[in-house]
């Protein structure tokens, strides 16, 4: 075998390719941070002309797949060293080899242990809609939210379309801004952990980072359970931890995100992330019940308030309309949208913050802004920006 640790690198692919024990294949690390493909992966599929080894090249925009023949992997693989990527990982059931370049072409293989103990299917899934695929993901029927035929379960096809459409959605996101290959995540209010794995096995077998990833619950039962199934299913940088989403222990965050935590947990989650100085926050809010409580507009909008419903809904407004205005006024650019048809689940708002701008001390304007629409509304304070007072 040669000396250059680029040409072993490919030539430990295309000997584990024809050893059939290829697990998976990541670049990443732009050469030119203005090209616009950002990481490949690939993966073997099996197509009617046989097997393939299929590249998902990721843009910042689209992604494309590229299959090649096994004998054209040698050439393609020297053409993205050369032109697109200065790292790559190569997982095989033998063991795993690290491909660093620097720019001025020195590259350094390190060859680690196995970390991975199964082949993934072959089958190429052209109709696959879903980012989190029911088949071979055993966590999902830990879970229950498939049969142990891996078909998803009936009552739990909303829950499923959810976290779909939830890791979608950060899939999104990430494309926007620039995160570590092992950045951290921290989910509030984890529950039962359904979106916690699914964005855990998304980042790690689809996109190929190695992030941490924690789920903060109060619930001491679901944090164990969630905790067994992360260690069965070899999810080593999952973990759970019991606690309050204000005291929970995060040594840092660069993503923050609480789907359906309740009520003022929402305040608790984004206000962790704005102290933490998370870089994406991404929360979709439940009930409403503190705004609520304080409506009590000024002049006729009573007259609209009076009834129980639009107080409901001008509480949903208001509570989430001034957590995306505190959080501008913070530095994060802020985006409130619908992730799921109202059919799937009601609560359906999804608030989305990317720390825009390092400020020394909020907004004014903007704090003005929130202020004058509290005071139209009879607000005394919202929640949010009561943990704020503290300082952050
Ligand atoms: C509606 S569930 C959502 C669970 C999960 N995020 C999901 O969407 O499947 C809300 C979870 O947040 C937890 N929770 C509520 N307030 C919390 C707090 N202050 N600290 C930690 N967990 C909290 C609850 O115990 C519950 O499990």
């Amino acid at each position: 075998m040669s000396n250059n640790p680029i040409s072993q690198f490919i030539a430990h692919t295309i000997e584990s390719l024809e050893a059939k024990n290829f697990v998976r294949l990541a670049l990443f690390n732009r050469r030119d941070k203005n090209n616009t493909l950002r990481t490949a992966s690939a993966k073997v599929i099996s197509i009617k002309k046989g097997e393939r080894l299929s590249f998902v090249l990721r843009h910042q925009t689209k992604d494309i797949t590229q299959n090649c023949m096994f004998e054209e992997v040698g050439s393609l693989l020297e053409a993205m060293f050369a032109n697109d990527f200065l790292q790559a990982d190569l997982f095989t059931l033998s063991a795993n080899y690290y491909l660093t370049i620097s720019p001025n072409g020195t590259a350094k293989l390190r060859i680690g242990p196995a970390t991975e103990t199964m082949q993934p299917s072959l089958s190429h899934d052209k109709e696959k809609a879903r980012l989190i695929t029911p088949a071979e993901n055993t966590y999902l029927y830990r879970l229950g939210i498939t049969t142990s035929e891996g078909k998803v379960k009936n009552d739990m096809q909303d829950k499923y379309r959810q976290i779909n459409k939830y890791v979608e959605i950060i899939d999104g996101v990430l494309k926007s801004v620039e995160l570590d290959n092992s950045f951290s995540v921290a989910d509030m209010g984890a529950g039962k952990g359904y979106l916690t794995f699914a964005l855990y096995d998304y980042l790690v077998n689809v996109l190929h980072k190695t992030p941490s990833v924690v789920g903060v619950e109060l619930r001491k039962e679901l944090v164990d359970k969630c905790n067994t199934i992360a260690k069965e299913s070899g999810f080593a940088g999952l973990s759970f931890v019991e606690g309050t989403i204000v005291d929970a222990k995060l040594p840092k965050v660069d993503m923050l995100i609480a789907l359906h935590a309740c009520d003022t947990a929402t305040d608790d989650a984004i206000f962790m992330g704005m102290k933490a100085n998370a870089k994406v926050i991404v929360v979709a809010p439940c009930c409403h019940k503190q705004i609520r409580k304080q409506i009590n507009p000024v002049g006729n909008l009573g007259r609209i308030t009076q009834f129980g419903i639009l107080k409901e809904r001008q509480s949903e407004l208001l509570t989430d309309g001034l957590r995306a205005l505190i959080m501008e006024a913070y530095g994060y650019k802020t985006n409130v949208f619908e992730f799921i048809a109202t059919e799937h689940t009601p609560k359906n708002v999804l608030i989305v913050g990317i720390k825009q701008r390092e400020l020394a001390t909020p907004d004014p304007k903007v704090l003005e802004q929130i202020a004058d629409i509290k005071k139209v509304y009879g607000i005394e304070y919202h929640q949010l920006e009561k943990l704020l007072e503290k300082g952050i």
